[in-house]
C-alpha cells in the first residue's frame, strides 16, 4: 500500500460517493438511490445507480462496479493513489509524503531534470519554429495541412540548422552537459563539442499520458535520410510503454482506441476530430503497449499503411492486441497509403465510415492469407484451405471456433462439413486447439461447476450487503472458509468481522485491495445481479437455495482437500452438520 489503510478509509470516508458522482454526471434520485446514464458505456436510459447507503456505484447495463475511488480511477484514468491524492485533495485531508532511500530520491531527481530538460528543449524548438529562420518549418507543416491550433496543441517545433544553438540554451538554462547528452539532446564529438543530433527538422514532442514530455521524433525537411530521427531510449523515455498521443487518446470516450503508425496521422487523425488516434514511438507496437491500452479500452482499430510493411506490422499487432485480450480491427485505407493521405483525400466524413466497416481482425488475417494463393489451381485452393484450418484451430474454446469456422465456410464458399472435418483432422495431429488463457473471447461458453459456486458466493455477499440483518440469522452456518474463492474469502473475513463488531462498510473493503483488478472484483461482489422475486416465500426458497449452494460446495471443496489440508478435517465435519441443519431450518427473511 503507498498509504496507511486507515488513511485511505478516512479519504474514502470523507468523499460522499453522491457527492463526488455528481460532479461528473447528473444523478436524479429515485427510490432510495440515485440515477443516471451510465458514464462508462453509450446508454439512452439509466442504468447507473449510485447508493449513498452503500456508498457504491453499479450498472446494471455494462455491470461495473466499484465505490468512490474506483470510480475517479476509471473516469479519470488515474491509478489507484492518484484517486487517493486527488480525493484527498478534494476532502482536505493531508496525505504524508511518502519516504525515499537515497538511492530512490537520486533516482527520482535524475528523472526530474531529465523531464526538465526536455521541457526546456521543446520550448525552444517550439519557439524556434515560430520565428523567420523556423519559416521553412512552420511552411512545411502549414503544406501539410495542419492548423496553428494543433501545431499549438501537439507542441511542435522546430530545430534549427546549427546544432549548437540548443546546447548553449539549455546552458545557460543551468542544465549540465552531461545531462543534456543524457537526455538524448546532443552528442559529444571531438571536432563540434557538444552538439544537437536535431537540425533541420520539424519537432513533434513525445509526451507520456501525464503531458510530460519525454523525448522526441524530429522530421526531416524534404528528403534527407533518415526520414524520422528519435531521441534514444533514457530513463524517462522507455519506447516500449508509451504511446504517441495518448495523453489526449485516454480521455476521449470513443470506445475504441485507434492505433495508427505515424506521429503524423496521429495528428492529422486529432486535428479532423479522432482524438482516440495514437502511435508507437518508431518502433514496432509492442506487448507492454497493448497492455497500456488496456487501461483504456478493449477495442482496438489498427489504421496501418496500406502497404505491404503495413500490412505485415498489422499482422503482428493483431497477434499482440490478440494476447492482451483486446479485440482488434483493421481499418482498410485504400487506395490510399495512410490515414493522413486518406482524410486529405476523402475527408473525415468517409475516414468514419472506414471506422465503421474496419474489418474483424481474424477475417483481416484470412484475407491476406488468400493473397498466397491460386485459388484457379485446386492444389493451391486446397493449401489454402489446409491453412484456414491451421488458424482456426487456434481458437481454444470451442463455441468460438465453430462460430468462426462457420462465417469463414460461407465467405470462401467451403463446405461446412468439410472445413469441420479438417479442422479435427488439425486438432487430432497436433494434440488440438492451442491450450492459450484468452481472457476475453466476447463468446461466453456455458458455465462451469466452479463458475456457478463462484456465482453463489457472489450472490450470498451482495444479499447480506443489501440486507446486513440477515447475517445474524445465518452467522452459525456460514464463515468465510466457506468462500473457496481466496479474495471472495477476504472480503467475507472483513464483512464478517465489521458486522459482528456492529459495523458495516463494503465500500472501504474494496480499497483494502491494491490492484485494481481485485479492486473491481471486490466490488463485483456487493452488486450481483440478485434475483426479482414477488413474495417473500420466494425469496425465501431463493436464499435458502444460495446459502445452501455455498454450504454445498465448501463442503465438497474441503472434502477434496482431506489429507492434504489440516484445516480440511474440521471444516468437513463442521460442514456435514451445518448442511443437516439447513436441511430442515427455515430462515426467515422478514
Ligand atoms: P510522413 O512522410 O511525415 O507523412 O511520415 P509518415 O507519418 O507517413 O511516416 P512513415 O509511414 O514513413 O513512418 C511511420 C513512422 O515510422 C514514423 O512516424 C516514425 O515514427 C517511424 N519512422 C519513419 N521513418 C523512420 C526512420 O527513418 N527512422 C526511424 N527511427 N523511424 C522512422
Ligand atoms: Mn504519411
Amino acid at each position: 500500500m503507498y498509504y496507511p489503510e486507515e488513511l485511505v478509509e478516512e479519504v474514502r470516508a470523507k468523499n460522499d460517493i453522491v457527492d463526488v458522482v455528481s460532479g461528473y454526471v447528473k444523478l436524479q434520485k429515485k427510490g432510495g438511490n440515485y440515477w443516471a446514464c451510465c458514464p462508462f458505456h453509450n446508454e439512452n436510459t439509466p442504468s447507473f445507480s449510485v447508493s449513498g447507503n452503500k456508498q457504491m456505484y453499479h450498472c446494471f447495463g455494462c455491470g461495473v462496479s466499484g465505490n468512490v475511488f474506483t470510480f475517479v480511477m476509471k473516469y479519470e484514468n488515474y491509478s489507484f493513489p492518484e484517486a487517493v491524492r486527488m480525493l484527498a485533495d478534494r476532502a482536505g485531508v493531508q496525505l504524508p509524503k511518502v519516504e525515499y532511500s537515497e538511492e530512490q530520491k537520486a533516482r527520482e531527481n535524475k528523472r526530474a531534470r531529465l523531464l526538465e530538460v526536455n521541457k526546456e528543449a521543446a520550448k525552444f524548438f517550439y519557439y524556434q519554429l515560430r520565428q523567420p529562420h523556423g519559416a521553412v518549418g512552420y511552411q512545411y507543416l502549414k503544406k501539410r495541412e495542419l492548423s496553428d491550433e494543433t501545431m499549438h496543441r501537439f507542441g511542435l517545433g522546430y530545430a534549427g540548422k546549427n546544432g549548437a544553438e540548443l546546447v548553449q540554451y539549455l546552458r545557460n538554462k543551468g542544465f549540465e552537459d552531461e545531462l543534456i547528452k543524457e537526455a538524448g539532446l546532443a552528442n559529444y564529438s571531438e571536432k563540434h563539442g557538444l552538439m544537437s543530433q536535431f537540425w533541420n527538422r520539424v519537432m513533434y514532442p513525445i509526451q507520456d499520458i501525464n503531458h510530460r514530455v519525454i523525448g522526441f521524433g524530429g522530421r526531416v525537411m524534404g528528403d534527407g535520410e533518415p526520414k524520422y530521427l528519435n531521441s534514444p531510449e533514457t530513463p524517462v523515455f522507455d519506447k516500449r510503454r508509451n504511446l504517441y498521443g495518448l495523453n489526449f487518446a485516454r480521455t476521449a470516450r470513443s470506445g475504441n482506441i485507434i492505433l495508427c503508425e505515424g506521429y503524423m496521422d496521429v495528428i492529422a487523425m486529432h486535428q479532423a476530430g479522432f482524438t482516440q488516434a495514437v502511435a508507437s514511438l518508431g518502433t514496432a507496437f509492442t506487448p507492454e503497449q497493448a497492455n497500456l491500452l488496456r487501461r483504456y479500452t478493449d477495442n482496438v482499430l489498427l489504421a496501418y499503411d496500406s502497404d505491404g510493411a503495413g500490412v505485415k506490422a498489422a499482422l503482428r499487432g493483431i497477434g499482440i492486441l490478440r494476447d492482451a485480450g483486446l479485440t482488434g480491427k483493421v481499418i482498410n485505407m485504400r487506395p490510399y497509403k495512410d490515414p493522413d493521405e486518406f482524410m486529405k483525400a476523402l475527408g473525415k466524413e468517409a475516414f468514419q465510415e472506414r471506422i465503421d466497416q474496419a474489418e474483424n481482425s481474424f477475417f483481416f488475417e484470412i484475407r491476406i492469407l488468400e493473397g498466397q494463393f491460386d485459388m484457379n489451381d485446386p492444389e493451391s485452393k486446397t493449401k489454402f484451405h489446409r491453412e484456414i484450418a491451421k488458424k482456426l484451430c487456434e481458437f481454444s474454446e470451442e463455441i468460438e471456433r465453430d462460430n468462426y469456422l462457420q462465417a469463414i465456410a460461407e465467405k470462401y464458399f467451403i463446405g461446412v462439413d468439410n472445413l469441420r472435418k479438417l479442422v479435427a483432422g488439425y486438432a487430432a495431429q497436433t494434440g488440438l486447439a492451442k491450450p492459450v488463457e484468452r481472457p476475453k473471447s466476447g463468446i461466453q461458453a456455458k458455465n462451469t461447476p466452479e463458475e456457478n459456486a463462484k456465482r453463489s458466493q457472489r450472490l450470498l455477499i451482495t444479499w447480506i450487503t443489501d440486507e446486513p440483518a440477515v447475517y445474524g440469522k445465518i452467522k452459525k452456518y456460514v464463515s468465510a472458509d466457506d468462500f473457496t474463492e481466496d479474495l471472495y474469502k477476504k472480503v467475507a473475513e472483513r464483512l464478517f468481522s465489521d458486522l459482528d463488531e456492529g459495523r458495516f462498510n463494503p465500500a472501504g473493503i474494496i480499497s483494502t485491495f491494491e490492484d485494481e483488478e481485485e479492486q473491481r472484483q471486490a466490488a463485483e461482489l456487493f452488486n450481483t445481479n440478485l434475483p426479482r422475486l414477488e413474495t417473500g416465500q420466494e425469496r425465501e426458497k431463493a436464499f435458502h437455495d444460495i446459502l445452501l449452494a455455498v454450504k454445498k460446495n465448501s463442503y465438497e471443496y474441503y472434502t477434496s482437500k482431506l489429507g492434504t489440508d489440516v484445516n480440511a478435517l474440521n471444516q468437513v465435519i463442521a460442514g456435514k452438520k451445518a448442511l443437516e441443519e439447513l436441511a430442515k431450518t427455515h430462515i426467515s427473511l422478514e
